[in-house]
């Protein structure tokens, strides 16, 4: 059994996170330590899963670091230069995603293509989240708009309720209109692909990984 980290496991993510890994004994994995804010760490682990705020990120990719463990996180809004850390990485594995799931990740290379097919359209993103959440727009919406050459302040957003997330890209002109939507129907969405890139990233060398090289591999592995 690999022994699994879990900083923030007391949050939405930490515990979908968790549930996963106790109801699938044959992924080989077992939460050894759950970390929450301002913990020091006691016993052994061999990956650290991060979801839980920009503070928290650092603090447990120093602790990642410091016991030589992969590191992945998908805490959003980090800063800048915590970013340029994690991508000059040498000593340990590091993934950063700021949306985990492999389903989002082709649906924004859908959009991607999209932008590009319908070059001439106008271009509008709009996405809908649960209340709690701190950050807008998105990481999500950010990496889309990113695609769609669109500014972060064009994105409209909403927070209502205990929407999981929903991201809606549209192309309009005079005569139609395309729309694309990605609409998250639960969290596991996410914990399960986090549990997924997190076995995937113990057997990788050190180094910074993104959804980019996880999704090349997992499309290398669906042509066998
Ligand atoms: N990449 C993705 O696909 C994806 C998907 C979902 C969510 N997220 C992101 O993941 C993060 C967490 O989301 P969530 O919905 O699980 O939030 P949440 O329910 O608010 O949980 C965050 C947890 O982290 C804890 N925490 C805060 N600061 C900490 C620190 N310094 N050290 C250790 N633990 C700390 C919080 O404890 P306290 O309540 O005591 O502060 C809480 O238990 C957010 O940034 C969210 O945007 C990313």
């Amino acid at each position: 059994m690999k022994k699994v980290l879990i900083n923030g496991a007391q949050g939405k993510m930490g515990q979908a996170i968790a549930r996963l890994i106790q109801t699938h004994p044959e992924w080989g994995l077992e939460v050894a330590v759950k970390r929450e804010s301002g913990q020091s760490v006691l016993g052994d682990f061999d990956v650290v899963i991060d979801f839980s705020s920009p503070q928290g990120a650092q603090e447990a990719f120093a602790i990642a670091r410091k016991h030589r463990r992969p590191f992945l996180t998908g805490t959003t809004n980090l800063p800048e230069t915590f970013l340029f850390q994690m991508q000059e990485e040498e000593k340990i594995p590091v993934f950063y995603a700021p949306n985990v799931s492999l389903s989002v990740y082709f649906f924004t290379e859908l959009v991607r293509q999209a932008a590009k097919m319908y070059a001439g359209y106008g271009a509008t993103l709009h996405e809908v989240h649960h209340v709690h959440k701190k950050d807008a727009p998105s990481g999500t919406a950010k990496k889309l708009a990113d695609v769609m050459d669109l500014a972060y302040s064009q994105v409209t957003y909403e927070r209502t309720g205990e929407v999981v997330g929903t991201h809606t890209a549209s192309f309009v002109s005079d005569f139609d209109e395309i729309t694309l939507t990605h609409q998250a129907k639960n969290r596991d969405l996410f914990a399960e692909s986090a549990v997924q890139i997190a076995l995937w990233l113990m057997k990788r060398e050190s180094g910074f990984y993104t959804m980019s090289d996880y999704a090349k591999f997992k499309l290398k592995e669906h042509k066998k």
